[in-house]
């Protein structure tokens, strides 16, 4: 993504840099060419005015005013003239350029102004006639001011001139990938919380009312979501409905196994004995779908009742202990971290005696089920972590994820007498993402399940504070 603005951001910036600086050499190439016809006009109108001048001072004033006139024209039109006599000598006798010479000698023989540029220099002559009657010729030289000459500014100028550039096609081509890039990232985003499980992700605002393409797909993924989010919802609705129907049946059937027990025979007794046995796994299994749908349908109030998790996990601990010795196991907590956490004590309890039980379903006779809760650190930072961990088989590697999703059993455990209906762990699952926490499993190299459960630590009020004014300082800034 952020290669992706990257790239619009330089291919824009670089083509705006070169556009501009194709337009600036074109405009100076074209202004100058501009210059050179307009020198040419006024090359044909003010030098026969100026030689006209000349002549007349000649021969009015005589040869002092006419070399004053001359130096003058050095400073008004920046040229070096010469005048010369019908015969082609330089009536001042100033050092002439062989060129102007040259061009007197053309010049003398045609009434129009002869222009001759060479290394640089323009020579222009015109004939003319003073008041006496004589014929001169009039030749000016002056410097050419080519295309090149007009880009050679000073370097500081045209280096604060092409930084201007720079900086300016920069900012625009920044906005534009930014104009550009930013419905994308609200796309994305949205995906990535859909994904995560926020059904109610939207992309919507901005991004879906810019009227381009991209607008469209952010309407098409919004509709999108919406049909995925009232599926599922239905689908959960059925679920959670089908469990709570189920309830009064059975219900009912417990009050007549009751009734029947009472006339019951001797013979029959193993037989609803056998029948109480599958009515309560039923019972449970009933309420373990219903405490799933209320979880996943987010209708579970979690509160934010703030408790020591240590003290908790001792306790649940403690109870699996008492069950685990009937097993010829054991449940060791090693370590306990003071910390603590916000939400639903009981909720959490469940959800990590769920693991613990899994435990010490799974561990051999005689080994111990190890259980730790740790103020994170690291990665984890914020987080308290519960890890258990258990002497096992584990579970193979391509099924750690899936052992969270409902119904999801590994391999033959469905056909063990220890084995529940596999809601256990996605139970565990939903509970801890409710409290904005997360839990994964992994293989321990030496054997064993490892299910570790980061839960977001509650901070203490002074560090509450800390938090919220540097959240604060942020948000202003
Ligand atoms: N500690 C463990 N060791 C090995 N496998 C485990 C362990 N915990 C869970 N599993 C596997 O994950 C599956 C799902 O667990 P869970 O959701 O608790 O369902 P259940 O316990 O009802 O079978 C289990 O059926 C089992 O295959
Ligand atoms: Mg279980």
């Amino acid at each position: 993504m952020r290669t992706l603005f990257l790239k619009i951001f330089l291919w824009f910036w670089l083509a705006m840099v070169l556009v501009s600086g194709t337009l600036i050499l074109s405009v100076v190439t074209t202004q100058s060419q501009f210059t050179a016809s307009r020198a040419a006009q006024s090359d044909r109108t003010i030098t026969p005015l100026v030689a006209a001048r000349a002549a007349d001072v000649l021969d009015d004033h005589g040869m002092g005013a006419l070399s004053d006139f001359l130096a003058s024209l050095d400073t008004t039109l920046h040229a070096q003239a010469y005048l010369f006599d019908d015969e082609g000598k330089e009536i001042l006798s100033q050092p002439a350029p062989p060129e102007a010479e040259a061009l007197a000698q053309t010049a003398l023989q045609t009434d129009d102004t002869k222009v001759l540029i060479t290394h640089g220099k323009k020579f222009v002559a015109r004939r003319t006639i003073g008041s006496t009657g004589s014929r001169y010729v009039l030749v000016m030289g002056t410097a050419v001011e080519s295309a090149a000459d007009a880009l050679r500014a000073p370097l500081e100028t045209q280096f604060v001139r092409a930084a201007v550039v720079f900086l300016i096609a920069g900012l625009v081509c920044f906005w534009l990938a930014r104009h550009i890039t930013a419905p994308i990232r609200h796309i994305r985003a949205a995906t990535h919380r859909l994904a995560a499980g926020h059904l109610g992700a939207r992309v919507g605002g901005s991004a879906a009312n810019r009227g381009d393409e991209l607008a469209d797909l952010s309407r098409e993924f919004d509709h999108m979501a919406e049909q995925i989010e009232a599926l599922i919802s239905s689908q959960r609705r059925l679920i959670a409905d089908i469990s709570h129907e189920l309830r009064s049946p059975l219900a009912r059937l417990t009050v007549a196994l009751g009734l029947t027990r009472l006339r019951a025979n001797p013979e029959s007794v193993s037989g609803l004995d056998r029948i109480e046995l599958e009515a309560g796994r039923l019972d449970g299994l009933i309420g373990s779908l219903l405490r799933l749908a209320r979880l996943e349908s987010g209708s579970e109030n979690i509160g934010h009742e703030s408790f020591d998790l240590g003290a908790l996990v001792r306790d649940v601990v403690a109870d699996a202990e008492f069950e685990a010795q009937s097993l010829q196991r054991h449940v060791r907590l090693l370590r306990m971290d003071s910390c603590s956490t916000s939400g639903n004590r009981q909720l959490l309890a469940s959800a990590i005696e769920n693991v613990i039980r899994n435990a010490v379903g799974y561990t051999p006779e005689d080994t111990s089920v190890h259980v730790t809760v740790e103020n994170g650190t690291g990665n984890n930072s914020g987080f308290a972590v519960v890890r258990v961990r258990d002497h096992g088989q584990g579970v193979p590697e391509n099924s750690l994820g899936d052992i969270f999703l409902p119904f999801y059993r590994v391999g033959d455990s469905r056909d063990r007498s220890s084995g529940g209906s596999g809601l256990g762990l996605s139970i565990t699952d939903r509970a801890v993402r409710l409290h904005g926490g997360t839990v994964t499993a992994e293989n321990c190299p030496d054997g064993g399940l490892a299910v570790e459960l980061r839960l977001p630590l509650d901070l203490k009020p002074t560090e509450k504070k800390e938090r919220d004014l540097t959240t604060d300082g942020r948000v202003s800034r």
